[in-house]
């Protein structure tokens, strides 16, 4: 029988592609423990389209993830094609995904591994226990406003757009936020505010341009880059109530590392638990890949996170730890 779980699998450039190799093993042994199976479907975004078709992202990719139930990626961009034009850079795939299915809404959770408080740059009771959700406008801002250019403006007035997201933000509160502490903060003392105090923040509610700086900070609290995952978000479609939706690790595509298969794989495998959770509702799934990720840590690293005790090991170690906390976990 054909699955109705559609997944656009795209995993791009860079350690996108070694991390997602690993996170399919992932899915191999769902289908092979839990009886899931999902009806994949691969295609190019980013450097790798542009390599192969002359343009980040095709009209045919698009509308396939657009079709689809959920789009897992990976990540996007590389030197090689830093000098092309603004609108075939790889990052242009991308934002296009993120603009055209309307993703509006970016999840970004930064929780700290009891295991990975050592791992952080930060002191240990700094860190230890945060549990921090990031919630990042993804189709407008700075990312896609208009008018676009360098222009003077007549009268001379900026940041309007903060003013708001203020009064936005506070009548949605009075509505609907009974029992939740609401504040406003410059996104700049925002940032001060979390290498100072991070644990002061449940959910950090954010622009699209503001999000994405606040959130690579967030993601060093945890440990490292490698191990913040996102989900991206639209409305609910009207007959199944399910979001378009696509996920993805924060960190990028790690041209520096890329090749050498020591790329950390957590952000991946943790995007896809969220994509178990939000899209096709299989929490006990999720749950079980976030805890086998939790205890194959406690002795199993990749070098972005090692810390002393600790084996280290490249993306394919990493894999077969989680992959081996889960038979012990599902047994
Ligand atoms: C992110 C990335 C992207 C962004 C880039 C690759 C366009 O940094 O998802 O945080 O700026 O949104
Ligand atoms: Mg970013």
């Amino acid at each position: 029988m054909a699955s109705n779980r559609k997944i656009m699998v795209l995993p791009g450039d860079g350690i996108g592609t070694e991390i997602m190799a690993a996170n399919m093993k992932i899915i191999d042994w769902l289908a092979k423990h839990r009886s899931i199976d999902f009806d994949m479907q691969e295609g190019l975004v980013g450097g790798a389209a542009y390599d192969a078709h002359g343009t980040p992202l095709t009209d045919e990719t698009l509308a396939d993830s657009i079709a689809s139930d959920a789009v897992l990626f990976g990540a996007v961009g590389g030197p090689a094609y830093d000098d092309l034009a603004f609108e075939l850079k790889p990052e242009r795939g991308l934002l296009a995904l993120r603009k055209e299915m309307d993703l509006f809404a970016n999840l970004r959770p930064a929780i700290v591994f009891p295991s990975l408080v050592e791992a952080s740059t930060l002191k240990p009771d700094v860190v230890s226990g945060l549990d921090i959700m990031i919630l990042r406008e993804l189709c407008g801002g700075s990312y896609f406003a208009e008018p676009r250019g360098i222009d003077d403006l007549a009268d001379g007035t900026v940041m309007h757009s903060g003013i708001l997201w203020r009064q936005v933000m506070t009548a949605l509160h009075a509505a609907e936020g009974e029992g939740v502490e609401l504040g406003h903060m410059y996104a700049d003392n925002c940032a001060m505010q979390l290498v100072r105090n991070p644990k002061q923040f449940d959910v950090i509610v954010t622009d699209n341009l503001f999000g994405d700086l606040l959130s690579d900070c967030a993601a060093m609290l945890t440990g490292s880059l490698g191990m913040l995952p996102s989900a991206s978000l639209g409305a609910p479609d009207p007959e199944t109530g399910l979001p378009k939706a696509m996920y993805e690790p924060v960190h990028g595509s790690a041209p520096d590392i890329a090749g050498k298969g020591i790329a950390n794989p957590l952000a991946q495998f943790m995007s896809f638990a969220m994509l178990l959770r939000y899209s096709f509702d299989q929490g006990a799934e999720a749950d079980l890949l976030e805890a086998a990720v939790d205890k194959a840590l406690q002795s199993t690293r990749t070098g972005d996170i090692m810390t002393p005790g600790c084996t280290e090991t490249g993306t394919d170690g990493m894999t077969a730890a989680v992959l081996d906390a889960m038979d012990r976990l599902a047994r």
